[in-house]
């Protein structure tokens, strides 16, 4: 598939994907929305990947859902086409994703990147739910994951005043996972995914899943979920692999079997 709002290239075992509508600061409109999942899912579907990298510009990785693509909407279309639902799909990819933000990630942008598993952010970088000053709320799930991620206190905070959280507050507040140098952003971003896709897929994919159910289930059933995932990894070819070249004191060769 040619993409115009994004643009894809391979790094080895990794897949990058830049949001890449500038005039509008990466701002995420329907095009956008099909070709980032399709760029996703054939990642997702390509043997040779094993994680992905989402990154945007310097300026920004998106500054929201495109206002101007949704001022106009009513209730009855929106209602009626689930408006938003279809970021839901971003979130049934199986293999690791990483944001990695630079400058503005507001609105959808925020959601966005809250969607991925986790997030590396620029220095530079600008975290926020500015929805409210335009008479709406998050619509990509917002109010949801930013109150799981830095809890009600500071979700409300984003939420009701619509104010930006900068990136050393963003680490603080458990939002990003690591803050690093504007200019070291993607190589950091691709370095952190290579290193998951030499690991096995099974046991990324696994590891992945069980920490997704955290955010789902009770903790007992998060721990039997945890458990049984565990055991079935010890039907694979990379278990005794793994194992046996730490005795062996020699690199792991890996096959994802
Ligand atoms: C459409 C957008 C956009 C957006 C920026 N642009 N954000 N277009 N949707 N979300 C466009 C501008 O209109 C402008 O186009 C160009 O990008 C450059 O933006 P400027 O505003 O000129 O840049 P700057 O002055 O540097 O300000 C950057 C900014 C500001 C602070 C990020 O653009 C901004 O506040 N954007 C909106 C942020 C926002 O409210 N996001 C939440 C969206 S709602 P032109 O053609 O004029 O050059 C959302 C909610 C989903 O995501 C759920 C709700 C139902």
């Amino acid at each position: 598939m040619a993409y115009e709002t994004i643009i894809t290239e391979t790094h080895g075992k990794v897949g990058l994907i830049t949001l890449n509508r500038p005039q509008a600061l990466n701002a995420l409109n329907s095009q956008i929305l099909t070709e980032l999942i399709a760029a996703v899912n054939a990642f997702g579907a390509d043997a040779g990947i094993g994680a992905m990298v989402i990154t945007g510009s310097e300026k920004a990785f998106a500054a929201g859902a495109d206002i101007k693509e949704m001022q106009s909407i009513s209730y009855a279309d929106a209602y009626a086409q689930d408006f938003f639902v279809g970021w839901e799909e971003l979130t049934r990819a199986r293999k690791p994703i990483i944001a990695a933000v630079a400058g503005y990630a507001l609105g959808g942008g925020c959601e966005l990147a809250m969607m991925c598993d986790f997030i590396i952010a620029a220095d530079t970088a600008k975290f926020g739910q500015p929805e409210i000053t335009l008479g709406v709320i998050p619509g990509m799930g917002g109010s949801q994951r930013l109150t799981r991620f830095v809890g009600k206190s500071k979700a409300m905070d984003m939420c009701l005043t619509g104010r930006m959280m900068d990136a050393a507050e963003a680490e603080r507040s458990g939002l990003v996972s690591r803050v690093v140098p504007a200019s070291d952003l993607v190589e950091e971003a691709l370095k952190a995914a290579a290193k998951i896709a030499a690991f096995s897929l099974p046991s990324v994919m696994m590891a992945k899943e069980a920490v997704n159910r955290a955010f789902e289930t009770t903790l007992a059933e998060g721990l039997r979920f945890e458990r049984r995932l565990f055991h079935s990894l010890f039907a694979l070819d990379d278990q005794k692999e793994g194992m046996a070249a730490f005795a062996e004191k020699r690199k792991p060769n890996f096959t994802n079997r």
